[in-house]
């Protein structure tokens, strides 16, 4: 299902071979490709994804591509070496021709694609994708969205604000935004558990040297405090411990102890714990009426309704199949898999 081939232009077989333009296609090793310049763009791009994101990323993904950088490349691969990739970027450039991605995770390449007026063939062994991307790029009829949209909101709104809801200091109520979570191991030496963070700045905006302010989680305490972006010394104002919250307890491979203070592979904690790290619940940023956007450490109460959200979750699996589905493929698996084979 999830695997299945969709083409975006055309209903059936695929259209015959032919050759990307009349003259050979650019390789992405020509020096004459314009890495610098697509650089450029691509970082203001990568700055705020979320504002500077391409029209199909309609959906959240783990690692969206930059949608600059597979125009550049689309546009390259179907032009001749001579041609200035860097003008065309900027024109209503056309590309006559088929690009299959066998990996089309978020659709990035795809949507580059047809954008430039191309044909766009993926697939994607992750169900999520599949779902994500097809519905993505095909083109609803606008009421039917609406419609379903309603349905949904009607159906589900209630019940799922319920979650986000939450105690503010000042005793109101607010709505939770995001939610923070960690991944814990135990340690190899004392078996107490260690929080992998790589920093206990959890927080902070895209452009720091502007808005120098960032979050920082105490790892004794777990309270919350404001810090200044690239300091490294800091101290808890509830617990006053002096620390670094650059110097995480998790390096790349791997982690020192928060209790013994020695070090271990994590690759060698998770092999021997024999499942996928668990989480914590360590933080949430909350908007009040208002719109004021707080950062809070969590409580006992987002502990208690993340514990009902997942047994409501089970319950509603054992009856669908979507749901049942969804764990197999979920980002514990695929970070095993890719970051301890
Ligand atoms: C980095 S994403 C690809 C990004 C994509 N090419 C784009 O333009 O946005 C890698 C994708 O490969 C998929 N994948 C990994 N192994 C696969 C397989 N054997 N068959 C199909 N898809 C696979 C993953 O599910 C993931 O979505
Ligand atoms: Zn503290
Ligand atoms: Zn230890």
């Amino acid at each position: 299902m999830q695997t299945e081939l969709f083409d975006l232009q055309e209903e059936g077989a695929f259209a015959p071979r032919q050759p990307a333009c009349d003259s050979e296609a650019r390789a992405i090793e020509d020096q004459r490709f314009p890495f610098e310049e697509i650089s450029k763009i691509a970082q203001q791009e990568s700055w705020r994804k979320e504002i500077n994101r391409p029209i199909y990323h309609l959906h959240k993904w783990w690692a969206q591509r930059l949608g600059s950088v597979f125009r550049a490349l689309a546009l390259g691969a179907f032009n001749p070496p001579e041609a200035d990739i860097i003008d065309q970027f900027y024109k209503p450039s056309r590309i006559n021709g088929t690009v299959f991605d066998p990996f089309m995770g978020s659709g990035t390449t795809l949507g580059e694609v047809l954008k430039l007026g191309g044909r766009a063939v993926g697939q994607d062994i992750n169900p999520v994708a599949f779902f994500l991307v097809s519905n993505a790029l095909n083109l609803p009829h606008r009421d039917a969205v609406l419609k379903t949209y309603r349905e949904i909101e009607a159906d589900t709104a209630t019940r799922l604000l319920e979650y986000y809801s939450t105690d503010l200091q000042d005793g109101r109520r607010g709505q939770v935004l995001y939610f923070f979570w960690v991944k814990i191991v135990d340690c190899l030496h004392c078996d107490r558990p260690v929080d992998l963070f790589s920093s206990y700045v959890f927080a902070q905006n895209a452009y720091p040297n502007r808005k120098p302010e960032v979050r920082i989680v105490c790892p004794r305490c777990g309270s919350i405090h404001s810090g200044k972006h690239g300091e490294d010394d800091t101290q808890c104002p509830e617990c006053q411990l002096r620390f670094d919250p650059l110097a995480g307890a998790a390096g790349k491979t791997k982690a020192t102890c928060t209790s013994c203070r020695k070090s271990f592979r994590i690759v060698d904690a998770v092999r021997k714990s024999a499942r996928p790290p668990r989480h914590r619940l360590y933080a949430k940023l909350v908007v009040d009426a208002e719109g004021e956007k707080t950062y809070l450490a969590c409580d006992e109460n987002d502990c208690a309704a993340f514990k009902k959200a997942e047994q409501e979750l089970s319950a509603f699996a054992a009856g669908n199949d979507l749901a049942r589905t969804l764990p197999r493929f979920s980002g514990d698996r695929i970070g095993l898999s890719e970051s301890f084979p």
